[in-house]
């Protein structure tokens, strides 16, 4: 599912670099193409450069600089993916025209297609198939489904002033939210295709939920609970400090296991509520849940949602596909970071 907001790109490229800003870590993906294979040369994952509030571009620029270093990639054109909270995702019912004509007209008219006005946004589409025995279209103008995209224009500019600034050019800008789906289409290209299953990315504040029928985009969610929750709660029952509970979080669950396992409780509940009313409306069941982002990293944190969700839960591998030749000491690594890699690999993908 492609749908950059900004996409200045045109001629396939053999070398694909795509940034995601997360909240609270920067995770960076230089992919090289061979004709239809790709491979992951190189990653990186970084301190965002400020947490609580939007980095100026001077600072963006900066930090942008030092990604573009650790990856050792020449290439200046690169990826950006914003995250769920700046972003919009939604499908909508749109007449049908060309995708340069319907991001044109909700620019003007957004809230008759999405039942809210999004003014000063950028808008993209992705005509999505019929779908499997849907009703012949009523007479009149025809109709299609659109995966619709959109963000804040003064977003979108002050990345691009940013990417300049550290001699870089963002082509290419795409909703985080999608980079799930398709990096779990390419991973998992059988599941993704016959059965039905929640993918969940667990960010700092915030996470994401996407729940795919038989290959088809059903519900996007974005939810408010993130890691920051987990490390902040834990600090307080223990009585401790924020780095001294990030410490123990990521280094030995197992240690606070009582602790840690009802701070886990409260994502559980929202899960499931989105799950329930995907499953109530759809009368059908979610067989498994995908779980990402870099909470995933701690099997500890998944096998807890598993307890409370009763779906099976796993910690998925995005980079399967990427036939990874990155050098021994990312090799060596990659397994354990790939699930926050998740957002990266996938909006690669959107914009490769
Ligand atoms: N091994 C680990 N065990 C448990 N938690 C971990 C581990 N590694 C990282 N985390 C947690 O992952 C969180 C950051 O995840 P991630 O990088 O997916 O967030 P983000 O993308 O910056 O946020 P968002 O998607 O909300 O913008 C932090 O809260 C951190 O504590
Ligand atoms: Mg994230």
């Amino acid at each position: 599912m492609a749908l950059p907001f900004l996409s200045r790109g045109g001629k396939m490229r053999d070398q694909i670099v795509v940034v995601d800003l997360g909240t609270r870590t920067t995770k960076a993906v230089y992919l090289q193409r061979r004709g239809d294979d790709y491979t992951l040369a190189r990653y990186a994952i970084l301190d965002a450069p400020v947490v609580d509030k939007t980095p100026s571009p001077d600072l963006l620029g900066e930090h942008l600089k030092k990604v573009s270093e650790s990856l050792e990639v020449k290439a200046k054109r690169i990826g950006l993916a914003v995250g769920a909270n700046d972003s919009v995702l939604r499908t909508a019912e749109l007449p049908l025209m060309s995708a340069q004509d319907m991001r044109l007209m909700l620019k003007f008219t957004s809230k008759n297609y999405l039942q809210q006005d999004f003014p000063d946004h950028v808008f993209d589409c992705h005509i999505l198939p019929p779908r499997q025995g849907a009703a012949e279209p009523a007479k009149g103008t025809p109709r299609c489904r659109v995966l619709v995209g959109a963000a804040r224009k003064q977003l979108l500019s002050d990345w691009q002033a940013a990417a300049k600034i550290a001699g870089l050019t963002a082509d290419q800008i795409a909703p985080g939210l999608i980079g799930p789906v398709n990096a779990f289409e390419r991973a998992h290209p059988d599941i993704f295709l016959k059965e039905i299953v929640a993918l969940v990315d667990i960010g700092f504040k915030s996470s994401t939920i996407n729940v795919l029928a038989a290959g088809e985009l059903m519900l996007s969610r974005v939810l408010p609970f993130g890691g920051d929750k987990l490390t902040s709660g834990l600090a307080d029952a223990m009585g401790i400090s924020y780095a001294e509970a990030e410490g123990i979080k990521v280094g030995m669950p197992q240690e606070v296991e009582s602790t840690l396992q009802p701070l886990i409780v409260p994502l559980g509940r929202e899960l499931r509520a989105s799950i329930d009313f995907f499953e109530h409306q759809q009368d059908k069941v979610v067989g498994q849940i995908f779980v990402s982002g870099g909470s995933a990293r701690s099997e500890f944190i998944v096998q807890n949602l598993q307890t409370e969700l009763m779906v099976p839960c796993k910690r998925w591998n995005p980079v399967t596909f990427l036939n990874p030749t990155l050098p021994p000491q990312q090799m060596g690594e990659v397994e354990q970071i790939a699930p926050q890699l998740t957002v990266a690999v996938g909006v690669a993908m959107a914009v490769a």
